[in-house]
Parts: C-alpha cells; structure tokens; sequence
C-alpha cells in the first residue's frame, strides 16, 4: 500500500498524510500531477490510500473503489441518538458505560452505534486486520464530519486497532471486556449488500474460528454477539442462539455469559 492526497493538497493534508504513513511504516507519495493510473503502474499496483481534506479513499486497479462513510451507521446513529432501539445494541445487552471489543471492524458502522449508546463513559476499540482496511477506517473516524455533533464525537472516541482478533483477544485477561462481537464476511454473501460489496475486494474473509468465541466467551463479562446471514450454519457451529427477526436478512446471535459465578 501507499498513502498519498488527492491533487493540490493543503499543506495540512499532505502532513496528515505524510504522518499516516510514517505511522503505518508505509511510502508516502507527494502527489503532484501523477494521474491514478500513473501512480497504480508505478508503485506495481498495490493499493493507494488518498487522504482528502474531509475525506479518505481506497483504490486499487480493477476493484471497486472505497470511501470511508458511516453509511447505513449514520441513520441507526441518529435513531439511537433519538432514543429508538437497535437490534444489535438489543441483542448485545448494552447499556451505557459499557466497553465493547468490535473484532472485526469493516467501515466502523456497528463500532459508531455502540460508541453511540455505549456514550462518553464507554470505551469502544475496534480491531481490523486488513491494513488497507485499517488505514481508511482510522483515517476516517478521526477527520470525518457527519454534520451531527453527538455523532462525529462517537467517532472520535473509538480506538481503532490493526490487529487480528485472533492474537488480540489472547492477550486480554479473563472477563476485561463487556461485549464482544464478531460480524465476520459472510460464509454465503448477501448479493444486494450495498454497504459490503465492494468492501469484499479489501477484507479477510477468513470464517470466524472456534478458538476465537472461546477467547471470547473468557474475555467478555455479559454477551458475545455474532452477525451473520439469517438461517447460518455458523451460529450452531460456533455455539451462538441465533435472535431470528421477522423479515430481516441478518439474524444476531448470542452467548450470554453467566454473570453470577
Ligand atoms: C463484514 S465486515 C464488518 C463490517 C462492520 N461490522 C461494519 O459495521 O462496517 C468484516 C470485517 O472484519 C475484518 N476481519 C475479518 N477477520 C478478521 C480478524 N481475524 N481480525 C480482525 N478483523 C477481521 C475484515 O477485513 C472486514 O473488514
């Protein structure tokens, strides 16, 4: 990968830029006039990070380009914000204060919503293993404004983590965490995924593993929460009840962890 700008940059653009890729060990490229595809022949068509004034996106030759965008997470912000349920923080148990450890990141959508009900008090930290991935999302969360205060200070709270949720949750101690959650790419894609699609280009798309919800089940104090298709074979697989929900294509599963012991 490398990180670079869009043409004619602010000075302070190519500073957040250049200091993005310092911090990932990445090269920075000094734009200037180099076109997308002078810059894809040149650096051997690896992925190129641009960072924009109030945004950040991910290219790659022949993939669908990404833009870093809380998307559907906006509108089930604004609904939490309002007061109005959500079937994932529901599912979860959540409460305000809670710490949740997102395993698997994406484009931060979930992340926003339990940094939203978790509130100021909360500690939200998002893992994502893929370093392009990694790079837009913390790029994203720390420079993208929604417009909607509450929202944009959401973002900022969540601590975004390039790690994998394998290794990461190892070195956690036993019950450290409130909620853990897991939406892993799914086994059998969702075709009309708006959101997801084109995410698919850039993502691990490794199944969730039987040592990972272990770990998880010693780290959490009250639930882990799997998303998958509706109907999954991954939920009995991996020891999840599944919350079937009338008309929806995803389902929420659930480990409660027994609290009284
Ligand atoms: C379906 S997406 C998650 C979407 C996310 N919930 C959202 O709201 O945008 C799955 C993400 O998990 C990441 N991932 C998959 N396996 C992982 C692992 N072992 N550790 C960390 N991240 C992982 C993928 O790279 C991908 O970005």
């Amino acid at each position: 990968m490398i990180i670079t700008t869009g043409d004619r940059p602010l000075t302070e653009v190519a500073a957040r830029a250049e200091r993005l890729a310092e911090r990932l060990g990445v090269r920075y490229i000094a734009r200037g006039n180099l076109s997308m595809n002078k810059l894809f022949s040149r650096y051997g068509g690896a992925e190129v990070l641009v960072v924009l004034l109030e945004g950040v996106r991910l290219l790659r030759p022949d993939r669908p380009q990404l833009q870093f965008h809380p998307s559907m997470g906006f509108v089930r912000a604004k609904r939490v914000l309002k007061g109005d349920g959500d079937p994932m923080l529901d599912s979860a148990g959540m409460a305000p204060g809670d710490s949740v450890l997102d395993c698997t990141a994406g484009l931060g959508s979930d992340a926003l919503l339990f940094a939203v009900r978790g509130g100021e008090r909360s500690c939200v930290t998002a893992l994502e293993s893929s370093l392009p991935l990694y790079a837009l999302l913390a790029e994203g969360m720390a420079n993208y404004t929604s417009g909607i205060e509450e929202v944009d200070a959401a973002l900022r709270r969540i601590n975004v983590v390039n790690s994998d949720h394998q290794s990461y949750l190892a070195s956690l101690p036993d019950g450290s965490v409130d909620i853990v959650y897991f939406d892993p790419m799914f086994r059998e894609p969702l075709e009309d995924s708006a959101a997801i699609s084109p995410l698919r280009a850039y993502a691990n798309s490794a199944s969730l593993s039987q040592e990972s919800v272990l770990a998880a089940v010693r780290v959490a104090r009250k639930a882990v929460v799997l998303k998958e298709k509706r109907g999954s074979g991954e939920f009995s697989r991996l020891g999840f009840e599944e919350m079937l929900r009338p008309g929806a294509k995803t389902s929420y599963g659930v480990i409660r962890i027994d609290q009284r012991s």
